[in-house]
């Protein structure tokens, strides 16, 4: 047998899927925790989630996985991981966590991104690291220097969620090019390392850790690790990208003019291009692709917003708890489009990139007493985050970022028709769903990086579309003034 797994460090749950190489096939596929991992918020803004519960998560959603598949640790080939992007790990030079990990959504380095985008200068920023450096690694790297100055000085290296589960399997600290574009450390001009922002911001480049091709043996499974993991040691991981250029790798969205989605706890539009064309307030961004080379330039272009699938948990968790997803998008679609006049803006989870990283909060808007109830609130929710969608879209366009196909893996928030017929009518898109997900995608690439396959032709032979959205032109008025008035709300909000 020829196998291959794929791991996927999510915000909710790590989820594993092994494929058969031969068929394409998924042999077993499994998740932990069973309900959504916590979020750890000691304070407003903040979001922490401790690097040994996704070990904790791993060990038991592959346990399960193995079993359920009757699958031998030697017929594993490859390990491909895919991870929530942005975060930081900090190790002791044994390779012991410093503290929990400062997770994509957490807001605390905002104002440290932001002096850095004056002080270095925004046209440096946006042609040299392509963004504004932001909320992302490099910025809560600097915040734990400042005011954490004992774990600062115990730190041998910083890393991504990812690095840090291929480092708890090999005992090495890697990260890749595209890792370390997510960080805000890649000079994509100079195509290296950038020491001005590390050193803007203090921190000593022994610090930064090596790279690994994304696509590759990135090093092998040792002893320990895999008695914990029950799989053989030796094991290569020939694949690791963030979740995003992930999801659309396992979409096949490689080549310029390409468009994919996600709609998970966060909900990404990402677009490929090969020229860079920067927002000039970097309410979008712009991160290496999984196959991005100085030589042929593959920038995701990406819009995001933090308050997505975790939006529609907390309403479905409010107002109808004992309800499967399910029956909360059948509520959602008793109500006519517009939400009988209910706005609700998603920005509840940090600070949203596309609004410049302001820390909104979410909004509902408009409720009547007597006749809104669950159902308004449930398609509200959906539709708002449709709708910031279409907001951070019109910015990608105006990049000349075109985004009238996009393609999502048929899960998280596309399996509510009411969220993507929405989307698909105010963006006037057609979204393909294809059988696939982000544990998938790293197992294919696992394949691909091993050799196993050797074209993505090959690697996507077993991608299937199971459906295709359209635009609902004949109420796409509708659907276009209740857009209006979202966005009314929210430059309200914005202005207030
Ligand atoms: C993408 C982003 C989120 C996380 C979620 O830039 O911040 O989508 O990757 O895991």
């Amino acid at each position: 047998m020829e196998y291959f797994l794929g791991i996927d460090l999510g915000s909710s749950s790590v989820k594993v899927s092994i494929i058969d190489g031969e068929s394409g096939h998924i042999i077993a596929k499994s998740f932990a925790p069973q309900t959504e991992a916590p979020i750890l918020s000691v304070q407003n803004g903040w979001a922490e989630q401790h690097p040994d519960d996704w070990w904790a998560y791993l060990k038991t959603a592959l346990r399960q996985a193995m079993v359920s598949g009757n699958i031998k640790a030697e017929d594993i080939k490859a390990v491909g991981i895919t991870y929530q992007m942005h975060g930081l790990v900090l190790v002791d030079k044994d390779l012991r966590v410093l503290r929990p990990s400062i997770i994509w959504c957490d807001s605390r380095a905002v104002p440290y991104g932001e002096k850095a985008f004056e002080e270095l200068g925004h046209d440096y920023c946006l042609t040299h690291l392509l963004n504004s450096p932001g909320n992302f690694t490099a910025a809560k790297l600097a915040w734990v220097r400042e005011n954490e100055p004992d774990i600062f000085s115990h730190i041998y290296k910083y890393m991504l969620p990812g690095d840090y589960l291929a480092m708890r399997m090999t005992g090495e600290v890697k990260t890749t090019v595209p890792g370390l574009s997510e960080g805000m450390s890649w000079d994509f001009a100079d195509n290296r390392v950038s020491d001005r922002l590390l050193s803007f911001f203090g921190i000593p480049s022994e610090m930064v850790a090596d790279t690994v091709p994304t696509f590759g043996e990135q090093g092998l499974l040792s002893a320990s690790a895999a008695t914990e993991l029950g799989l053989r040691a030796g094991t290569p991981i020939c694949y690791r990208s963030g979740d995003q250029p992930n999801n659309a790798f396992s979409l096949n969205v490689l080549n310029p003019g390409e468009v994919a989605a996600t709609a998970g706890t966060s909900g990404v539009v990402y677009g490929i291009t090969d020229k860079v064309r920067t927002d000039p307030r970097s309410r979008i961004n712009m991160f290496a692709h999984v196959n991005h080379t100085a030589s042929e330039p593959r920038i995701g272009v990406m819009h995001c917003t933090n308050g997505v699938g975790i939006l529609n948990a907390w309403m479905k968790r409010m107002v109808a708890p004992q309800v499967s997803y399910e029956q909360f998008n059948d509520m959602a679609a008793q109500v006519p489009v517009g939400s009988d006049g209910v706005v609700v803006l998603p920005f509840g989870n940090g600070a949203e990139r596309i609004l410049e990283n302001r820390q909104l909060g979410s909004v509902i808007h408009g409720i009547n007493f007597n006749n809104h109830n669950a159902n308004t609130l449930a398609r509200a929710a959906q539709e708002g985050v449709a709708f910031s969608f279409k907001y951070g879209m019109d910015i990608m366009q105006a990049t000349g970022m075109d985004t009238k196909v996009i393609r999502a893996g048929h899960a998280n928030m596309f399996l509510s028709p009411i969220f993507r017929t929405t989307l698909a009518t105010v963006a006037d898109a057609e979204i393909e769903l294809y059988d696939t997900d982000g544990s998938v995608g790293a197992a294919t690439g696992a394949a691909l990086g091993c050799g196993y396959y050797t074209t993505p032709e090959e690697a996507f032979r077993p991608l299937h579309k199971i459906k295709m959205v359209t635009p609902d032109r004949s109420h796409q008025d509708a659907y276009l003034e209740a857009y209006a008035r979202w966005e009314e709300v929210l430059q309200r909000e914005l202005n207030a």
